[in-house]
């Protein structure tokens, strides 16, 4: 028996990713080239020639690490620890801190190692289901803080927030949030916090405060691959006050990368330092990327509706009962093979099969949108 289930979503990329004309789907922000990104700091290229490529701290380069403090609140450089992206950082926090028979609350639906690493580990894996509440204008994906008071107990070690959250871009009201905190706090439980689509709220007075710098047990993660587009990097990291905890994580990591790369690690440093920029490129592709697919969604109220999204590159939008296709899947597998437009489908988060995921943060959406637009006209003529 292997110790994980396939990654539905990984493999769907595999196959799709690197052939298919149009990814309509994507999670990560339009990326650039090194030399885009050493322009962005006086005399970086000429530092990066000299940058040595021997072994660099487990932790993390300790410049690399105080460009990181310097985007929360409370931390310093000794509170952080960088991993190979995000990914790498989910499952050194999985196998350092949670144990068989451990009860974990994971958001559902989630991005699969949230609950497919605590499920593999031994752990008790209860979905918490997003609600999606009100009507016309003020519907949102809701975070259902009585639902999760009652999944609370003695034995819940770890709670796992993902927000703004993969894939209905939902985020929590500034109440909701202080309310999980609560909760966490109550019951003595480490909260997880996958702020990977942090900065990228679309409306920038709804940001949260990074988790770790409101509750002394949680660990907050962030990566390089959405807001900043730099996905290639593979630079991600896990910012918390718990010592004990980077010490756990840090004894982990020494059995899979040990340090990160170097290169990667300079390269990081350089986003970092110039962040507001990066995000500010990736927030404004997003908004005009989202001014079309809403235009899109409105000209086609049959085929699709959302519920909209408030926060990072992606929505969860689903088929309506005029849309022609039996589920998202059937939709996906068409699209892609006729007009090389690759849509996730919902089965890939076993959840409804008629949603889709669709990423609005690449150059290319108004292409892929009028590609998978054509599709469609081109069928029911
Ligand atoms: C919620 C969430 N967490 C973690 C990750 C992993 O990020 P990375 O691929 O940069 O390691 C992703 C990637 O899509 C994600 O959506």
């Amino acid at each position: 028996m292997p110790f994980f289930k396939p990654f539905a979503l990984e493999r769907y990329f595999a196959k799709h990713e690197f052939s298919a004309r149009y990814l309509l789907s994507s999670s990560d922000c339009e990326s650039m080239t090194t030399r885009e990104l050493l322009a962005l700091e006086d005399g970086a290229a000429e530092r990066f020639l000299d940058q040595r490529l021997g072994y660099t701290e487990t932790r993390g380069d300790p410049g690399l690490r105080a460009a990181l403090a310097g985007t929360y609140e409370s931390l310093g450089p000794e509170s952080i620890i960088v991993h190979a992206g995000a990914e790498e950082a989910i499952l050194d926090f999985c196998l350092a801190c949670l144990s068989p028979g451990d009860r974990v609350v994971v958001n559902f639906p989630c991005y699969q190692s949230l609950s497919e690493i605590p499920r593999a580990v031994g752990c008790a894996v209860e979905p918490w289901p997003l609600r999606e509440e009100g009507e016309g204008a003020s519907r949102r994906w809701a975070f259902d803080v009585e639902g999760l008071s009652r999944l609370l107990g003695p034995k819940t070690r770890a709670v796992f927030l993902n927000a703004p959250h993969n894939p209905t871009g939902a985020l929590p009201t500034r109440e909701e949030f202080d309310a999980i905190v609560a909760l966490c706090r109550e019951a003595g439980a480490l909260l997880f916090s996958d702020e990977v689509y942090r900065l990228l709220e679309h409306n920038p007075s709804r940001r949260l405060p990074a988790a770790c710098d409101v509750y002394e047990d949680a660990v907050s993660l962030g990566v390089l691959s959405k807001n900043a587009g730099l996905a290639g990097l593979r630079i991600g990291w896990l910012a918390t006050r718990r010592a004990d905890v980077l010490d756990a994580i840090a004894s982990v990591k020494d059995y899979g990368t040990i340090c990160s790369s170097a290169p990667s690690e300079f390269l990081a440093g350089v986003a970092v330092r110039r962040l507001p920029e990066l995000v500010a490129r990736s927030r404004s592709l997003i908004d005009a990327n989202l001014a079309l697919v809403e235009a899109f969604l409105a000209r086609r109220p049959g085929f699709v509706s959302w519920t909209r999204p408030e926060g990072g590159s992606i929505g969860l939008p689903r088929l309506g009962p005029a849309s022609g296709f039996a589920d998202s899947d059937e939709l996906a597998r068409r699209l892609v093979a006729e007009s090389g437009v690759m849509l996730l489908p919902g089965s890939l988060y076993s959840y409804d099969p008629l949603s889709f995921r669709l990423g609005y943060g690449r150059a290319n959406l108004p292409e892929a949108l009028a590609t998978l637009e054509a599709w469609l006209d081109g069928r029911t003529r």
